[in-house]
């Protein structure tokens, strides 16, 4: 059945589902009794509107449920194991900054204390903007600059749970500079880099090679360092990224095994951790596969809590610590379910034709021996009738440039060779006969279906690192596909192609689609891109356009600027992805008002916080130098 051969049942986690009349449901995560929705009529819907295709869906009940799941399937966890510490989650902005998303994920994150962590100044005005739950925290993670320290601390006065967590020796410096002569006792973390490596596609930002975070010879620098000035009490969260997307639960356990012995070694070097963050890793199963594959993942949602839950209540008891606050960083697994792509075929290539070509006493040698390919076209056969199919196309060819046969004979050959190609489809739909070269012969021959998307703007990871999400149409699906296609896009880049799919049976090379009718829109869904896949790379952490210089040499050695272009303002970025900044800034001003009347600010705090906030929001994406 076509239910089978795109693997719905499989990768559609219960959300994604095949009506009865072959069109695609979005089934209510929360209630499966209610109906399904009808994807196609949706999107006929949208059309009616004048909202065209692509389009770009975010179904908020999915959105709300992987919240509640998340944060339940915690609450559970630790109810099983009478784990006597809390969890509170956080989401990882750059992993969908787009208003729409962030807003959601506040209101329904608010009830269990769900946080943001941020890693640019622009995602921080974004946190500084929302309205959390009492206890929810706002991790810094990222390389920061003396203006992000100044506003992050200064936000500890709203109110706002803030981490400011410490990435590299430099960092703490620049944190001592902008305490020294004040009151602030911050909250800070220390970003520890595991020794322990996991696997996938992400595994570079594991292990000793990864970009961020403290060596173990750095963290007992940075402990003594702020032993001697004081604010060792201030350092109260471990910070442990696992990774991401990481495909095996064994490899989660072990990080997360190591990171426990990291924060109950410095509990008895004396510093005073109450949190322990372990970052991103909870993965998406992408393909259904249920596997330790990079695009799938071994373990459950319930699985990944329950084992996380385990290993740190067994870590801290051995050592006999404190059960700490748990923090999870998940990105992926909140968000990348939450958004589906849908667009329209606009037209097909064939690599193959049905128009039968017949000998005619005119005929080159050559093309009547192609023809007569036909005579032993058998599943027995088939590698040889593909050599020779080749052979006498490839004669042809030849002679043509030699002048030796003319325009309208080479023609002729061609239209044979497609005809043939066709014939010797037909005898492959009996995937008895399919050889490995075979195999390759049909992909090269497989059609070209062009679509009404961009890959670059929509789905950059599949150009990039070769993510896969699976792809189906979303209606016909009681019809069985009768042709293999892979999909390029409306870009003039030969890279903005899909030729990678998940289907029931594994991964394709082609996806396999129906023909098109003259008239009737035929639409593909790619699903699961909530994750990374909405923001553009060059905005990514949202950081925007560089300044641009345009200089020419001079004689003298010297040079002349003959163009400046400005660099995008956090304001500009901001708007890119939905924002409105000054209903940001009015937010911002209602929190800072309330820490005035609550008699945690004085009004001059409260004139220089919104000059900060307000200097930020008109500055530069990129570090800007401290001004003296
Ligand atoms: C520090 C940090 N936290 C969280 C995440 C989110 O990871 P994921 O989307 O796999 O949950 C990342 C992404 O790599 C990260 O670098």
């Amino acid at each position: 059945m076509a239910k089978d051969i795109y693997g719905v049942n499989e990768w559609g986690d219960g959300l994604i589902t095949v009506l009865e009349n072959g069109h695609i449901g979005l089934c209510h995560p929360d209630n499966p009794a209610q109906a399904p929705t009808d994807l196609l009529s949706l999107i006929q819907n949208l059309q009616q509107r004048g909202i065209e295709t692509p389009v770009l869906l975010r179904i908020t009940d999915f959105l709300k449920s992987r919240i509640d799941e998340i944060n339940q399937s915690f609450a559970s966890a630790i109810a099983e194991y009478d784990y006597k510490g809390r969890y509170q989650g956080v989401f990882p902005i750059k992993v969908n900054q787009q208003a729409e998303v962030i807003e959601r994920i506040a209101e329904y994150g608010r009830l269990y204390d769900f946080g943001f962590e941020v890693g640019s100044k622009a995602e921080l005005l974004i946190a500084l903007s929302l309205n959390l739950g009492e206890r929810a925290a706002i991790i810094c993670n990222g390389i920061k600059d003396t203006e992000f320290l100044q506003l992050a601390m200064m936000s500890m006065k709203l109110g706002f749970n803030i981490f400011i967590v410490l990435e590299s020796p430099r960092e703490l410096e620049l944190v001592l500079d902008v305490v020294k002569d004040s009151d602030i006792r911050p909250q800070l973390g220390i970003r520890i880099k595991l020794t322990n490596t996991v696997s996938g596609k992400w595994a570079e930002s594991s292990g000793d090679r990864s970009t961020f975070g403290l060596t173990i010879a750095q963290i007992m620098d940075v402990v003594e360092r702020l032993r001697e000035t004081g604010y060792l009490d201030c350092l109260k969260l471990q910070h442990s990224h696992l990774g991401s997307q990481i495909p095996s639960i064994i490899e989660i356990r072990k990080s997360a095994q190591e990171a426990c012995q990291f924060f109950a070694e410095l509990r008895r070097e004396g510093v005073p951790l109450t949190y322990l963050d372990l970052g991103g890793g909870l993965g998406v199963d992408y393909t259904g596969e249920q596997s330790a594959a990079a695009n799938s993942i071994n373990y459950s949602l319930k699985e990944y809590c329950l084992n996380i839950i385990e290993t740190v209540k067994d870590m801290m008891d051995s050592n006999g610590v404190e059960h700490p606050t748990i923090i999870t960083e998940s990105g992926r697994a909140c968000v990348a379910q939450s958004s589906l792509l849908i667009f329209n075929v606009l037209e097909a290539t064939h690599f193959d034709s049905e128009y039968e070509v017949v000998a005619e006493e005119n005929d080159h040698p050559l093309l009547l021996k192609m023809l007569e390919i036909q005579t032993y076209l058998n599943r027995e056969r088939i590698q040889e009738c593909w050599n020779d199919l080749k052979y006498y196309r490839e004669e042809i060819r030849a002679l043509f440039r030699r002048n030796q046969v003319s325009l309208a004979m080479t023609a002729r050959t061609e239209r044979a060779y497609l005809y043939l190609m066709n014939r010797i489809k037909t005898v492959l739909l009996d995937p008895e006969a399919m050889t490995e070269d075979m195999h390759e012969a049909l992909v090269q021959a497989a059609d070209i279906y062009h679509c009404n998307f961009s890959l670059f703007q929509s789905l950059p990871d599949v150009w990039a690192i070769d993510q896969l999400h699976p792809l189906a149409p979303i209606q016909r699906l009681h019809e069985a596909p009768v042709r293999a296609a892979i999909l390029s896009d409306i870009t003039c880049d030969s890279d903005g192609k899909i030729d990678k799919f998940v289907l029931g049976e594994g991964i394709s090379d082609t996806l396999p689609v129906h023909d098109l009718i003259e008239g009737e829109d035929y639409y593909l869904g790619v699903f699961f891109v909530g994750a990374y896949q909405e923001t553009l790379g060059d905005l990514h952490n949202l950081f925007g356009d560089t300044n641009v210089v345009t200089v020419a040499l001079s004689e003298d050695g010297g040079f002349d600027i003959l163009k400046e272009q400005d660099g995008d303002t956090i304001y500009e970025v901001l708007s890119y992805v939905e924002y409105e900044p000054k209903q940001l800034i009015a937010a911002f001003k209602a929190n800072v008002e309330k820490a005035v009347k609550g008699g945690r600010l004085s009004p001059s705090d409260r004139r220089q916080m919104l000059r900060s906030y307000t200097d930020s929001m008109n500055g530069y994406t990129y570090f800007e130098h401290a001004e003296h």
